[in-house]
């Protein structure tokens, strides 16, 4: 069966997350995509966080499914000239590096363009051009940057970086997207273009939300479905909203049986005002289905801490699965606190290919997350990652260069 991006060639420039997360997805498509690395120790990941001496890590393996890998070294002027010929036989140059490093190594865009001037050369750097375009950033750094640790955790705390990669993996999303968009421009003009994601940009845009809120607080002084509402303490800028949820449905995160010894023994409980007769019926306090007090949603809006604490205590008396199971059934907004165990053991997320088992040679069966994105005509077989190195013969040969030839560039060191 066909793929999306069947015929599309990458370069791929990438190490780490952000980058390798775009163009595992890209490959997931059907591109191929030809990573190229640092001869002798590849991404850095391979190495990082091992589980077993001496093999890739789960780090390396879990984001470079479905690609070939060949190693070049790129200061090398034998090892230009390879790379010279991929740029010209490749659609899309994707690249991760600190700012300014494919410049430092000769392939700035002019030359990029002389080469290939079908290329479209894509890239994610930490901020966009300003005062901090300079600088190296991991995850964190962008989770900062971008506003989600500001308005992440509670209000009587630091602010709190969420394990969600909305950095990393957010933003090789964001740049994935810009590829097959410049892809189908291409097909219009003929030419390439550069394709920026910052992660500062793909955070932020995770974060829009947060920026509506600051102008709604900035024009009337409160926000209603914070939890800060009751006492009126609002700052300048928009505060932590601990699990309050945030739209117009008021919700909390609320124990469930079993929440002394198990850490993830909780539900995420929405009061949705549609629903809110079915929620008291369930939680057995009825009269507050006609108490004027409770029977709208802005008359409960300063009782949410009393409305959930009561919620809670029948919570408390189900495992977070039957609450589930029951609320369910009245169409009560709601959701399980999964542990990445739980998860991980799931049977209807193996049925979908959103978590697979992939073998490997050296490393052996080992669970990963497959394409989340799914396309009917165009299905994700996750293949694992490759060897450092493992296809460099191969895709020189493809690249025209003959056995003599490539047994010379290795003894030269260019790749
Ligand atoms: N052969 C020879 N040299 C190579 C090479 C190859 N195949 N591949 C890379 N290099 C060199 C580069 O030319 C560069 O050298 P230079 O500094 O002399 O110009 C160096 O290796 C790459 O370095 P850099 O990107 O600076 O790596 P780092 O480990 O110091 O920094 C990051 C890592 C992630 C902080 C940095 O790459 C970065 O800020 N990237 C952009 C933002 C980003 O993606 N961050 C998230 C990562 S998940």
């Amino acid at each position: 069966m066909s793929k999306a991006l069947d015929g599309v060639r990458i370069l791929d420039f990438t190490h780490v997350q952000s980058g390798p997360t775009c163009t595992q997805l890209l490959a997931w498509f059907g591109a191929d995509v030809i990573k190229v690395e640092r001869a002798g120790a590849g991404d850095i990941t391979r190495e990082q966080l091992r589980d077993i001496p001496d093999v890739d890590s789960l780090y390396f393996t879990m984001l470079n499914h479905n690609k070939r890998s060949v190693t070049i070294d790129t200061k090398n002027p034998e090892g230009k000239q390879v790379l010279e010929a991929l740029i010209q036989k490749c659609d899309v140059l994707v690249e991760n590096f600190a700012p300014g490093a494919l410049d430092r190594m000769g392939f700035t865009w002019e030359r990029i363009q002389e080469l290939n001037p079908r290329m479209i050369v894509a890239s994610v750097k930490g901020f966009g051009p300003g005062p901090y375009e300079d600088c190296k950033v991991y995850e964190n750094v962008a989770q900062c940057a971008g506003g989600a640790a500001s308005t992440t955790g509670f209000d009587d705390g630091p602010p709190v970086v969420t394990g969600a990669q909305i950095g990393d993996s957010g933003t090789g999303l964001h740049l994935a997207l810009g590829i097959v968009t410049a892809l189908y421009q291409r097909t219009q003009t003929g030419r390439g273009q550069k394709v920026l994601a910052a992660m500062q940009d793909g955070v932020l845009n995770l974060c829009r939300v947060k920026l509506r809120d600051q102008q709604r607080l900035e024009r009337t002084g409160t926000m209603k479905e914070y939890p800060q509402y009751p006492n009126g303490s609002f700052g300048e800028a928009v505060p932590r909203a601990g699990n309050a949820s945030g739209g117009g449905q008021p919700g909390w995160i609320l124990k469930c049986k079993g929440w002394e010894t198990d850490p993830n023994a909780y539900i995420y409980f929405i009061t949705q005002a549609p629903v809110w007769a079915k929620i008291c019926k369930v939680i057995g306090k009825e009269e507050w289905a006609t108490d004027p007090n409770y029977a709208t949603p802005a008359a409960r809006l300063p009782h949410l801490k009393d409305i959930f604490a009561e919620i809670e205590r029948w919570t408390m008396t189900k495992t977070k699965f039957e609450a589930m199971q029951i609320l369910n059934k009245y169409d009560i907004p709601c959701g399980p606190i999964l542990s990445m165990k739980e998860i991980a053991e799931e049977p209807s997320l193996r049925k979908t290919g959103t978590i697979v088992e992939v073998d490997h040679p050296t490393r052996g069966k080992y669970l990963t997350v497959g394409n989340p994105i799914k396309l009917s005509d165009s299905p994700t077989e996750v293949t694992r990652s490759p060897l450092l190195g493992e296809h460099t013969d191969e895709v020189m040969t493809e690249l025209g260069y003959s056995p003599e030839q490539i047994s010379a560039l290795r003894t030269a060191g260019a790749i």
